[in-house]
C-alpha cells in the first residue's frame, strides 16, 4: 500500500556528491565540514557563534550546561513539546516548571508566564535561571515580550528553535539570538533540513560559544593548555566535565548541501500551508493560527478536530481513518507534564489546561518540502471522507 508519512527528509544527487566527497576524505569526523556547516548556518541566520553537535537534545543540554544550569535550579518550558525540551534541564539537576499555551499559536504563552513570575516572586519561591521556549510548529513564540520580562525578573533564555530554521520573527531570521542567550536548532530528517541525525546551537556571546565547544568534546581542549609546558606537541587538557557530543563530517556535508535548499523548503511548506487552509476551510476544524509578526517554517500543520471536553473521539476515529489508508499523521504534543516521568516529579494533569485542551483534539497533517499538491488532495479528500460521513446511529 502507498504510504505517505508526515514528514520526510528529501535527499538529492548534490547531497549524496557532498557526503562521498566526505566519505573519500581524511576526515569522516569532526572535521573542516562541521566548521563550514556551523558558518553557513550562523551566517544564515546573523549570529556570531555556532556549534554543531549530533542532535538538538545534546545542542539543549550544552545550552543548560553552558548557562550553568545545575541541582537546585528551576527551569520552566512549555508542556506542548517534545520531551527533550525539559529533558535537558533535568539531566543538569534542574527543577521543572511548565507554563500554560496560548490556545491559539500553541506557543508559551507570554502572559502566563508574566503571571507565573508574578506569584511565583510574590510567594517567594525560586524564581526561574532559564526559561525555554519552543518555537512550536515552526512559529515563534512573543519574543519581545518574553525578552521583557527576562530583563525584568533576570532569567536566561534558550530558544528550542527544533521546529523553526528558515522562520522569521519581526522580519529577522529565527537564530540570530537578538531575544535570547542560545537558540538551538534540530536536524533531525522530520525537520526542514536535515543532517541524518543533528543539531546546532547558535549565540552571540564568546564565554557560551567557547563552553559548548569544550563541553562538547569531553571538556578536553588543546589549544590553550596551561598545565603543560607548549613546547609538548600532543598535550591535551581537561578542564571540565564534558561529553561526546560531536556531528561528523558526513553529517556536516548533508548539512550543508540542504542548507542551499533551506529558503526552499520552506516557500513550499507555505504553498502546502496555504492549500490546506483553502480546501479544509469547508470543514468543521480549526486552522492552524499564524500571527502577523510571523513568518513560520511550517515543520508541522497541526488542526483541532472535534469539540473540547469530548475525550478526543474524534481526532482518535480520524487518525485511525487516516492509518488505514496508509497516511502517516502524528500526534504533537502528549504534553510533557503528563508523562508518568514528570508525574512522578509532582506534576499533575490539569496544571496547563490549554496544552491539555489542545492535545485532546489535535492531528498533525503531512506536510513537507517534496510534498506534491495531488498528494495534498489525497490527505484532504481522506479527511473529508472522515469528517463528513453520517454518524452512526
Ligand atoms: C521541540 C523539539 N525539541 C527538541 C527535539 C529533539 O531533537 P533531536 O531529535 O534532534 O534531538 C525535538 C525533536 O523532535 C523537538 O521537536
Amino acid at each position: 500500500m502507498k504510504f505517505l508519512p508526515y514528514g520526510r527528509q528529501e535527499i538529492v544527487s548534490q547531497d549524496i556528491e557532498a557526503v562521498t566527497r566526505v566519505l573519500q576524505s581524511p576526515f569522516i569526523t569532526q572535521g573542516p565540514m562541521v566548521e563550514a556547516f556551523e558558518s553557513c548556518v550562523a551566517r544564515y541566520c546573523g549570529a556570531d557563534y555556532a556549534v554543531a553537535v549530533n542532535s538538538a537534545t545534546s545542542a539543549l543540554h550544552l545550552a543548560c550546561l553552558a548557562l550553568g544550569v545545575t541541582r537546585g535550579d528551576h527551569v520552566w518550558t512549555s508542556p506542548n513539546t517534545f520531551v527533550a525540551s525539559a529533558n535537558c534541564a533535568r539531566l543538569c539537576g534542574a527543577e521543572i516548571g511548565f507554563v500554560d499555551i496560548d490556545p491559539r499559536t500553541y506557543n508559551l504563552c507570554a502572559n502566563a508566564l508574566e503571571e507565573k513570575l508574578r506569584i511565583t516572586s510574590a510567594q517567594g519561591l525560586p524564581m526561574p535561571k532559564v526559561v525555554v521556549v519552543v518555537h512550536f510548529a515552526g512559529q515563534s513564540c512573543d519574543m519581545d515580550a518574553i525578552a521583557n520580562l527576562s530583563d525584568q525578573y533576570g532569567f536566561r533564555i534558550i530558544e528550542d528553535a527544533s521546529h523553526a530554521i528558515g522562520a522569521r520573527y519581526k522580519e529577522q531570521p529565527v537564530g540570530q539570538c537578538q531575544y535570547s542567550d542560545i537558540t538551538v536548532f534540530s536536524f533531525h530528517p522530520v525537520k526542514i533540513i536535515t543532517s541524518g541525525e543533528g543539531g546546532i546551537a547558535l549565540c552571540n556571546q564568546p564565554r557560551l560559544h567557547e563552553r559548548m565547544a569544550l563541553l562538547r568534546t569531553h571538556g578536553v581542549q588543546k589549544s590553550s593548555c596551561t598545565q603543560a609546558a607548549p613546547s609538548e606537541p600532543w598535550v591535551y587538557q581537561q578542564d571540565a566535565l564534558g561529553l561526546n557530543y560531536r556531528m561528523t563530517d558526513i553529517q556536516a556535508a548533508l548539512g550543508v548541501s540542504q542548507m542551499s535548499r533551506l529558503d526552499d523548503y520552506v516557500q513550499a511548506r507555505h504553498a502546502l500551508a496555504s492549500r490546506y487552509d483553502q480546501l479544509l476551510q469547508p470543514l468543521d476544524v480549526t486552522l492552524p493560527f499564524q500571527h502577523a509578526d510571523n513568518y513560520s517554517s511550517f515543520h508541522l500543520y497541526p488542526v483541532l478536530v472535534g469539540q473540547s471536553g469530548q475525550g478526543g473521539a474524534g481526532r482518535r476515529n480520524l487518525y485511525t481513518h487516516f492509518h488505514q489508508h496508509g497516511i502517516g499523521v502524528n500526534v504533537h504534543y502528549i504534553p510533557v507534564h503528563t508523562q508518568p516521568y514528570y508525574q512522578a516529579q509532582g506534576h499533575r494533569h490539569g496544571d496547563c489546561p490549554n496544552a491539555e485542551a489542545y492535545y485532546e483534539r489535535t492531528i498533525s497533517l503531512p506536510i513537507f518540502g517534496s510534498m506534491t499538491f495531488s498528494e495534498q488532495d489525497w490527505v484532504v479528500d481522506v479527511m473529508t471522507d472522515q469528517l463528513t460521513q453520517p454518524l452512526a446511529a
